[in-house]
């Protein structure tokens, strides 16, 4: 079979990444997404600030959430990320101050190229782009945010949106695409 992809298609050997292996700062971060009460709020909270990029004061991070490249994402004071939000930070994802994320939001910041017919999207490697989210924003459950986008000061996100494109300050967006529904 070699490296025939099942529908007869050629993977590109060479282009194959080799995994980052699993380090402690993995292993730590696994452990500690599970531990619950007050105690997995404040080590989460010491543990973020160390390990992002910059990390403000009073982190809420509940149990379940999910950092990908930690090293690449900045927020600031109060922030809280609750249940199951997954972030993926590796394009970059800054988040502001007072910043409040619902349950199950998921926030990517790269997506995977597809331009090329012939090789397997999956050899294609990256697009990557910032997500911004300014001060004072509010994400209700189940949104998703797209890479590239900047949520703008103040704004509101309903729930299950998908977030295609900027958010205008102090705005209220909901839907699939996002749409701006009224003004706070
Ligand atoms: C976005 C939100 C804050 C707006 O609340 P609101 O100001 O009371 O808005 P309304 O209920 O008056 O809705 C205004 C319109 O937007 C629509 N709408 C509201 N929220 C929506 C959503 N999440 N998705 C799609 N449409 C939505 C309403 O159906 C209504 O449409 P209509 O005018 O055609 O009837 C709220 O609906 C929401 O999604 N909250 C998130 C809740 C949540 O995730 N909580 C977790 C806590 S962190």
């Amino acid at each position: 079979m070699g490296n025939r992809t099942a529908t007869g298609g050629v993977a590109p050997e060479k282009k194959r990444r080799k995994k980052r292996p699993c380090n402690g700062r993995d292993i730590a971060q696994a452990v500690l997404e599970y531990i619950p009460s007050t105690l997995g709020l404040r080590l989460r909270n010491r543990f973020y600030r160390k390990i992002c990029l910059r990390g403000g004061r009073n982190l809420h991070a509940s149990r379940y959430v999910h950092i990908e490249c930690p090293e690449k994402m900045c927020y600031g004071d109060n922030v809280t990320l609750n249940m199951f939000t997954w972030i993926n930070a590796a394009g970059g994802v800054e988040i502001g101050n007072n910043v409040l994320i619902g349950p199950r939001v998921i926030i990517h910041s790269a997506n995977h190229r597809f331009a090329d017919r012939e090789t397997p999207i999956r050899y294609q490697g990256h697009e990557y782009r910032r997500v911004v989210i300014e001060d004072d924003v509010w994400i209700g459950g189940g949104a998703i945010i797209l890479p590239g986008v900047r949520i703008g000061k103040g704004a509101v996100v309903g729930a299950g949106a998908v977030v295609t494109k900027d958010v205008p300050p102090f705005s209220v967006v909901a839907g699939v695409p996002a749409r701006v529904i009224k003004e706070r």
